[in-house]
C-alpha cells in the first residue's frame, strides 16, 4: 500500500522552526547547568513571586538571564508544540504521525514539571538527569517528525516494506542512537552528581588507564583536586561513585565511537547513487571527533562554560542525526536505493 498523505510544505516548515528553537532551547539550557544558575529563580512557576511572562526586565541580572530566559524560550517551545497538535489533527492523515504528535505533547508538559521540581527540590541529581535526557530525546522526536513530514519521505518507499528490518543498516543505525543514548545518560548523571572534573586529567585517569580506588588513592586525588582549586577542604573526599560515572563516560565513549565509525563505513557503501546517505557519512564522523574533543577539552579547560555547552549541544545533535539515519534506513528498506532515488524526481519538480 502506497503512503497516500500529501505534502503540506507550511506544516513541515513548521517543525524545521520548531526544531531550530528547541535547539536554541537545549542551549539555553546547557548554559543553565554550566553556569549554575539552576537555583538562581528559586520559585516556580512564578519568577520571584511575578506571573513569568510580567517579570520586570531590569531585574534580570546574574544567573536569573540563564534561568529565567530559559524558562522562557521553553514556554515558546511548549506553545510551539500545542500548535503543532492542533495543525496535525486537522491536516495529518497518518494516525501514527499524530499519535508522535501527541507524544511530543505529553514530553514538553512533562518536560516543563520536571524542569519545575527540580528548582523547588533543590536540583536532586535523579530529576535533573531526568530533564536533561528527555530534552535530548524531544530534540530528536521533533526532527523524526520533520522528516516524516517532508516532501522527500512521502515520495520515498511505502508501507509495505516486510524487509526493512532486516536491512544491516537499520540495525547498525539503531544500536548506534542506543549507544549515543546510554552516552548522553552517563554524561548528564556525570554533570549533575559533580563528578564532570573527578578526574581532572586527559587522556590518563590520575596518571594510569584505570586508577585504584582504594581509600588511601582517594585521598590523595582528594588532595591533587584541591591543590588544582577544583574541591574545597569543606567537600570531604572524592567519591569512588563519582570517579566511576567519569571513567564510564570515557570508555562508552570508545563503544560509541566504534558504533558511529561502523556506521559511517556502511553509510558509505549504501550511498553510490544517494546522495541524503552520502551526506550522513560525511556528518557522522565529523560530529564524533567534534564531540570527542569537546568532552576532552571541557575536562582540560576546567568546563569553560562555552566548550561544556557545545558538548551537551552536540551531544543532543549526535542524538538527532542517529535517529534520522535510522528512521531514513527504515523508509528505503532493503531496496536499491537508486531506483527510489530516480523514481521520485520528476514527482518532486512537479509538486
Ligand atoms: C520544553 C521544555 C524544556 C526543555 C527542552 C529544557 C531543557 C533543558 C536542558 C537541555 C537543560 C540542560 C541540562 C544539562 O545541561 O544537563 C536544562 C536545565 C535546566 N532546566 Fe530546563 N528545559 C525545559 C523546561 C524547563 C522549565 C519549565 C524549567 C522550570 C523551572 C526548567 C528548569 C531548568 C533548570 C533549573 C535547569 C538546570 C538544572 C541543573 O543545573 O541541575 N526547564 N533544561
Ligand atoms: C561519544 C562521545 C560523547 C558523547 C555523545 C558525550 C555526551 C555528553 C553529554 C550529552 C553530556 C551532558 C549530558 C547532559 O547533562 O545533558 C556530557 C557531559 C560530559 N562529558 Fe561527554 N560525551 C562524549 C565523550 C566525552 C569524552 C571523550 C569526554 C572526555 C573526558 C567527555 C567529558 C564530559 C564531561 C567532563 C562532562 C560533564 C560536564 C559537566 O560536568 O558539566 N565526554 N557528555
Amino acid at each position: 500500500m502506497q503512503t497516500s498523505n500529501k505534502f503540506h510544505p507550511w506544516f513541515h516548515r513548521y517543525l524545521l522552526f520548531l526544531l531550530l528553537c528547541t535547539f536554541i532551547l537545549i542551549t539555553a539550557g546547557g548554559l543553565v547547568t554550566s553556569t549554575q544558575s539552576g537555583l538562581s529563580v528559586p520559585d516556580w512557576p512564578t519568577t520571584y513571586g511575578h506571573f513569568m511572562f510580567a517579570f520586570p526586565l531590569d531585574q534580570m541580572v546574574g544567573g536569573i538571564v540563564f534561568e529565567h530566559s530559559h524558562r522562557m524560550i521553553a514556554s515558546v517551545v511548549g506553545f510551539l508544540t500545542v500548535i503543532l497538535v492542533f495543525w496535525a489533527w486537522r491536516s495529518e492523515q497518518r494516525r501514527w504521525v499524530r499519535n508522535l504528535t501527541y507524544t511530543a505533547l505529553a514530553a514538553v508538559i512533562a518536560q516543563g514539571v520536571l524542569g519545575g521540581l527540580t528548582v523547588l527540590f533543590l536540583l536532586p541529581t535523579p530529576l535533573s538527569v531526568g530533564h536533561a535526557t528527555l530534552a535530548q530525546s524531544y530534540f530528536a522526536l521533533i526532527a523524526i517528525l520533520a522528516l516524516v513530514t517532508s516532501r522527500w519521505w512521502l515520495n520515498t518507499g511505502d508501507d509495505s516494506s516486510s524487509r526493512r528490518l532486516k536491512n544491516p543498516l537499520t540495525g547498525l543505525a539503531m544500536m548506534s542512537t542506543a549507544a549515543v543514548l546510554i552516552q548522553l545518560i552517563i554524561g548528564a548523571w556525570m554533570r549533575h552528581s559533580d563528578a564532570g572534573l573527578a578526574v581532572p586529567d586527559f587522556p590518563l585517569a590520575y596518571g594510569s588507564l584505570l586508577p585504584s580506588l582504594a581509600p588511601g588513592d582517594l585521598e590523595r586525588y582528594t588532595s591533587t583536586l584541591i591543590a588544582m582549586d577544583l574541591r574545597s577542604t569543606a567537600d570531604g573526599t572524592i567519591l569512588p561513585s563519582q570517579i566511576i560515572v567519569h571513567l564510564l563516560h570515557r570508555y562508552w565513549a570508545l563503544v560509541t565511537a566504534g558504533f558511529l565509525i561502523a556506521l559511517t563505513v556502511r553509510l558509505f557503501r549504501n550511498s553510490a547513487n544517494n546522495h541524503i546517505l552520502r551526506r550522513f557519512a560525511l556528518i557522522v564522523p565529523v560530529l564524533i571527533a567534534l564531540q570527542i574533543a569537546l568532552g576532552a577539552f571541557t575536562v582540560l579547560t576546567q568546563k569553560s562554560v562555552s566548550i561544556t555547552t557545545a558538548h551537551v549541544v552536540t551531544g543532543a545533535l549526535l542524538l538527532v542525526v542517529t535517529s534520522v539515519i535510522t528512521a531514513v534506513s527504515i523508509r528505503l528498506g532493503g531496496k536499491p536505493v537508486q531506483k527510489t532515488v530516480h523514481a521520485f524526481r520528476p514527482e518532486e519538480a512537479a509538486a
